[in-house]
């Protein structure tokens, strides 16, 4: 029998050390899309998308010092220069561990939570440094598609009707049978009627294109397909948690003017027309965290309670995916307030 030479312990007790650490930060990651969810329900309704998004973005910062790792943001509220905390490039963590890259949106739907609309989230993707793709900040057109299709079933590079038709035909179903999801915008005024032209249900957002994605996967909605232009950054969310839960997701860069390329080309991207795949937005290992800060179709939003001893409390949903195990865990907390 061969026996482990003390470097061979060495290594296996690192790894169990790292795999750990990993398996802790699932849980951790709730902790920061709690934080920054509690201090954004505060302000719903209040018709004010500035004071919510700052209330997110400060209890999320926060919520980071307690985590043990060196983590980078790279995709977050901005520029350096354009955002106060939690600008791309910004260091998170206790700057000691594992070294992770995080995309982050303390606050998706700013709006819907100025007018207490539905699907407001907290919401952050976190990989192993370099797995995910630095977006900037531009519109992208997204095609998305739950789990259980052949694979390659969607392409950007076709039209809405030929998309349709090829899921329709998967499902065994007419095309009139499908329903997809689009944000609410005139934009897309051509692509729902390219899709009310084949009867299918058209599923309007107003707001929050990552729970609209994250839609498809789930055997709650009605939603079979997603489509349409949103941000870019949300777009590497979203697909983030595709790749825990599975679904296949395509993705390209809509440039608006030259200095939107020229912004693309100084986060390293050189091929402006590349349709980006699920692995391209996020590869390797990675997890997705997600809290509402209004009730969804994803989750219920932060609630304030009161206990028959009179003690108040929050309550909080939370769900947190991670893609080398597949885990999805819905989480409910509630907060002691004060
Ligand atoms: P905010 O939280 O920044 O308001 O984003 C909400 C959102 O609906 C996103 O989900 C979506 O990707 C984007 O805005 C769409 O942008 P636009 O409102 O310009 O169409």
């Amino acid at each position: 029998m061969n026996s482990l030479s003390d470097t061979d312990v060495l290594a296996d007790r690192q790894a169990m050390t790292e795999n750990a650490i990993q398996r802790v930060l699932v849980l951790e990651m709730v902790r920061v899309t709690e934080a920054a969810a509690i201090a954004a329900a505060q302000l719903v309704g209040r018709g004010d998308e500035k004071a919510a998004d700052a209330a997110a973005v400060e209890a999320m910062r926060r919520a980071f010092d307690n985590l043990y790792i060196d983590g980078t943001v790279v995709i977050g509220e901005g520029e350096r220069d354009e955002a106060p905390m939690l600008y791309i490039g910004e260091k998170v963590g206790m700057g000691k561990g594992p070294k992770i890259d995080i995309a982050l949106d303390p606050l998706e739907g700013t709006t819907i939570t100025a007018k207490a609309g539905p699907n407001a989230l907290a919401v952050l993707a976190a990989a192993e440094e370099g797995c995910l793709l630095n977006a900037p900040d531009v519109y992208m057109d997204k095609l998305a598609v739950g789990p259980g299709y052949p694979e390659g079933i969607i392409d950007l590079a076709k039209s809405p009707t030929e998309n349709v038709k090829a899921v329709a035909a998967a499902k065994g179903v007419d095309p009139s049978r499908i329903n997809v999801c689009v944000l609410d915008r005139p934009r897309h005024a051509e692509l729902i009627a390219e899709l009310r032209a084949l009867g299918c249900g058209v599923v309007l957002i107003g707001d929050g294109d990552v729970a609209g994605v994250i839609a498809v996967t789930d055997e709650n909605t009605t939603v079979d397909m997603y489509m349409g232009q949103g941000g870019a950054p949300e777009g590497v969310l979203a697909a983030a948690a595709l790749r825990c839960v599975g679904g296949q997701f395509n993705g390209r860069l809509v440039f608006r003017n030259e200095d939107e390329k020229a912004r693309a080309r100084k986060w390293g991207i050189t091929d402006l027309d590349r349709i980006y795949k699920l692995e391209d937005l996020a590869s390797g290992d990675c997890i997705f965290a997600a809290t509402g800060v209004t009730s969804g179709s994803l989750l219920d939003g932060v609630k304030r309670r009161r206990k028959p001893t009179g003690e108040v409390y929050m309550t909080t949903e939370s769900v947190v995916m991670r893609a080398s195990s597949g885990t999805v865990r819905w989480i409910r907390g509630e907060h002691r307030v004060g």
